[in-house]
Parts: structure tokens; sequence; C-alpha cells
């Protein structure tokens, strides 16, 4: 089957045109392709085609386009009546309902209406492409095109290839996708693809701290973002992409790894479904929306008395920007070598970086133990969480008061084993090296769409590097013993980067 030259000025066919059809109907008419759209749907197409013009006309106002551009993109776009309507078209991208059996039905009736040479792309963000293809004479034409939304913004657009899929396609899936202003990834035709699968675990560990109790939600939150670097905590972020469609997006990645405990949905998620809170659309999740609510915010804890002279270990590890900072904002600090690496004291007191145990298992038969939480960049952070070993908890104040010289306020958190930043990092560098591991994804691919498809400050797997997959590993193992569940286990790749000391990207 001769394969189109998807950069000509193909007719594209966008099919569904819903939140996805509708933007990348506008993504196609934008990078110059004549685009027809069809949706089973009585008045949809059309009423996309009048979003699709507010839209150009935001674009206007602003100064981004001018009329005669905005117009020259309008008259690109038409609406298909009949499927009947598509003939000629090049490229077809469905956006349909996300539900196999449909996109099969409407793949096979393309076959009749389309030419042979056709591709034909699923925007599909969780069934697997093969699938898809089922029963096609060309199976070969069909790929997998995942756009985020919205998609003339969002940069990242994941490639995957079925196993029947023509490898030429994929190089002219990249191609097309640059055309028209995005980053390509190549995507494993595995559960969840590249975001929605390394993604999981900042959902799943989030709902399981705030389980535990490590802080309320509204703290989790805050702490992801202010000391993690996260955009959005793990709580508002659900409540933004809907308590519902975070629920089937696992519910979906949990039956296609025949229910791997690890992708198991939360009982705390499902209750809000069944509540009917579904998020910010419905005007309640996590948080309450309604005009009547009051704004939660966490705050620090307060510092109690002057800051104390520290003592500190000669090697000082991940902690040493930090003690910098305390030094460089007036901290009295001397050395002190019977102090275990990594760890500084005050008094009777040692506060060390948690390593996935708690500070009460790390404490016992010793003195008084604080532990800190990671922070994306200690010698930029504003907010750092820390919990105390059992009956140490009067210490904290006092850390705090350390802390605050140099800017930083202090999150009390409960003694929860890996605490909040440290175990959500190290749980999506697990999953990113679980897919280099069994898929053969570049470690490049996976941190770039971390980045761009979900706003990350950093890719998990450059993370994993900066803290050193010893240490990830270290905490992974230590969460392990703890909890006793298979969620835990390390990835090889993981564990190879430990052993050969080299990067996760070698
Ligand atoms: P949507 O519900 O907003 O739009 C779907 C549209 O398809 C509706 O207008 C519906 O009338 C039409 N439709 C349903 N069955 C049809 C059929 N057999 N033939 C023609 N039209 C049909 O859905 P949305 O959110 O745009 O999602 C569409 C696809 O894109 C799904 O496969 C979804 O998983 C995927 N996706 C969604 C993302 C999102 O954030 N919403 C992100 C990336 C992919």
């Amino acid at each position: 089957m001769p394969l189109p030259q998807l950069d000509m000025p193909v007719t594209v066919a966008v099919i569904g045109s819903g939140s996805m059809g509708g933007g990348i109907a506008q993504l196609a008419a934008q990078a110059g392709h004549p685009v027809r759209l069809f949706d089973a749907q009585e008045g949809a197409a059309e009423r996309a085609l009048e979003r699709i013009s507010a839209d150009l006309a935001g674009a206007v106002k602003r100064g981004r386009l001018d009329d005669a551009q905005k117009d020259a993109v309008m008259g690109r776009l038409s609406v298909a009546n009949t499927l009947l309507d598509l003939e000629g078209c090049g490229l077809v991208v469905e956006a349909i309902v996300e539900k196999l059996e449909p996109k099969q039905t409407l793949f096979r009736q393309l076959e009749e209406v389309l030419d042979e040479s056709a591709v034909l792309a699923t925007n599909t963000s969780s069934i697997s492409i093969t699938a898809v293809a089922q029963g096609l004479v060309h199976p070969n034409r069909v790929i997998g095109w995942h756009f985020f939304n919205p998609a003339p913004r969002m940069k990242l657009v994941e490639v995957i290839a079925g196993l029947e899929t023509d490898p030429a396609l994929v190089a002219e899936m990249h191609a097309l996708s640059r055309a028209w202003g995005k980053t390509p990834v190549d995507a494993p035709n595995a559960p969840g693809f590249i975001v929605n699968r390394v993604a999981r675990p900042y959902y799943a560990e989030g709902l399981r701290l705030l389980a535990e109790r490590l802080a309320p939600l509204e703290a989790i939150d805050r702490l992801m973002r202010e000391a993690g670097g996260f955009s959005l905590g793990p709580f508002e972020l659900i409540d933004l992409i809907g308590v519902d469609v975070n629920l089937s997006v696992t519910e979906s990645v949990y039956a296609a790894t025949q229910q791997d405990n690890r992708y198991a949905p939360h009982l705390i998620q499902q209750e809000l479904v069944r509540a009917g809170h579904f998020g910010r659309k419905s005007g309640r999740g996590f948080y309450d929306y309604r005009p009547t609510a009051g704004k939660l915010h966490a705050v620090g804890l307060a510092a109690v008395g002057e800051a104390p002279a520290l003592r500190v270990a000669g090697d000082l590890g991940l902690l040493q920007p930090l003690v910098e900072r305390l030094q460089g904002a007036g901290a009295t600090v001397s050395r002190d070598d019977g102090l275990a690496a990594g760890s500084f004291a005050f008094g009777e007191v040692t506060v060390a970086l948690t390593d996935g145990r708690t500070a009460t298992e790390r404490a016992a038969g010793g003195g008084p133990l604080l532990l800190l939480d990671l922070a994306r960049d200690y010698a930029t952070t504003t907010l750092v969480g820390a919990a105390a070993s059992a009956g140490a908890d009067a210490h904290l104040p006092v850390l705090a008061a350390a802390l605050q010289p140099a800017g930083i306020e202090l999150l009390r958190l409960n003694d929860v084993a890996g605490l909040g930043v440290m175990r959500v990092v190290c749980g999506l560098a697990n999953e990113a090296a679980d897919l280099v591991t069994w898929t053969g994804t570049s470690a490049q691919d996976i941190d770039v769409a971390m980045v761009l498809g979900t706003a990350y400050p950093v890719g998990p797997l450059a993370w994993a590097d900066a803290i050193g997959p010893s240490r990830v590993v270290q905490v992974l193992e230590h969460l392990h013993a703890h909890y006793g569940e298979a969620r835990y286990r390390r990835s090889p790749r993981l564990l190879r980067a430990r052993f050969a000391q080299e990067s996760l990207h070698a």
C-alpha cells in the first residue's frame, strides 16, 4: 500500500467534533490543510466551528492573528454531513467516543469510502491501536496520534504504532506533527501510552498519602506545588481533569494491566464519584467550588525561639545547598564528624532527608529525629515538609526557626514513610523506568512527554538522575518493606543505573 505524502496540503477529515476533535480541526486548518469535520450528532460540527471562530477571534484581539488570517483558517474548515462527504481525504483523525466498538465500526466504514492510501489516525487515550485496526483490509495505515487538551495549544503529541502499523507511517506522522508545530514522541502501544501511564503515581501516591494523613489535602497540594515545583497538586489537578474522568483512566490502565495492584483505583476517589463530586465542573470534588465555600490554604508551622546553632556532617549530600543557604542567612554552623553522612543536628536533635523509612523506625533506640521531605531545589525553595519521630514533635518549631531566616517555611507532616515529594517523585521515576524496561521507550521521549504533557518541572528520569538512582532504589525498597506491597517493587532499569553508576538517560 503506498502511503500518501502527508506534508502536502492533504485534505484532513476530523471525526468527532467534541473538545478534542474541534481543537484538532482548528490545528489542521491553521497548518494550512482543507478540513472536513464530521460528527454523528446533528449540529455538533457546526457548534465546533463556532467555538473555533470564537477562539480565533480571541487571537485576533490579542494581536496574534489578523482578520485575513482568521478568515483563511475558517475558509479551510467545512462540515461533512455524512461519511460519504469524506471521499478524497488523505488523512482521517478520529476523536469520537472512547469505546472500542464504535471506533472499529467507524474505521471499517471509512475503508469503504476512502482511497486505500488514506491514513487512519486515532486520538484514543487508552485503547490499543492494534485493536482499533482489527479486521481492516489495510491495518498498516492505522496509527495512534494522541493530542492533549487543548489541542491547539498543548505542544506534545504521542505517536503510537500498533502491531500492524507501517513503520514508514511513524516517520511521516513525526514530520506532520512538527509541521503542525507539535513535539512528537514515540509512545508504546501499552496501557496509558506514556503520559497517562507515568503520571499514575502522582494521583495514586497522593491519594494514599491523604488516606494515611500525611497532611490535610490542601497541605499536600501546597507541598507538591511549592516544594515539588509541580504546577498543580494532585487533588486540585484531579478536580480540574474531572474526578470521574481521572478515575476512568485509572480503571482502564488497571484493567489493561491484568489488575496490577499498583494501578488500583482508590476508595476515596470512587466515593467522590459515587456522590457526584466530579470536581470543578460539578462545583465539588476534593475541594468545594460553590460560592458559599471558604478558601483553604495550608499554613506553615510557626517558628519558636531563636534560630539554633547547627552541627553538620562532612558530607551533606542532597542537603548541602540547604545548609549553605541557612549559613548565608546567618546560621552558626560547625562541622561534626560524628554525624551520619547527609545529616545535620541542633542540640540533641538530628535532621536528615527521608530515605523511605519513617522517622520513628530510623530513630528507634536513638535520640529525636526530624526527617525532611525532598524539595525540587533546596537552593530556592520557599517551603519544605518535615516529620518528627515519635515523641519529637516539639522540636519541629525549632527546625522552623532554623529555616525561617532563609525565607523557608516549614510544613508539618505526619510521620508517613517516604513523606510527600520524595515518595511521589520516586514513584514517578520508577514508573518511567519500568516503561523503559518493559517497552523500550526512550528516556528522552518519556521526560519530554512528561514536561510538555503534564507541566512537570523536570522529567522524572532526569529528576531521578539528580537525586541519584541509588537513593530512588533505597526509598522504594524501604517503602516495599514498610507496606509489604508489590506496588513499590523497584524497576530493573533503576537497579542497573545504580550498580553501573550510570545516568538513566545512558
Ligand atoms: P467529546 O465527548 O467531547 O466528543 C466526542 C464527539 O464524538 C461528540 O461530539 C460525539 O457526538 C461524537 N461521536 C461519538 N460517536 C461518534 C461516531 N460513531 N461517529 C461520529 N461522531 C461520534 O470527547 P473528547 O473529550 O473530545 O474525546 C474524544 C476522543 O479523544 C476520545 O477517544 C478521548 O479518549 C480522546 N482524548 C480526549 C482527551 C481529553 O482531554 N478530553 C485528551 C486526548 C484524547
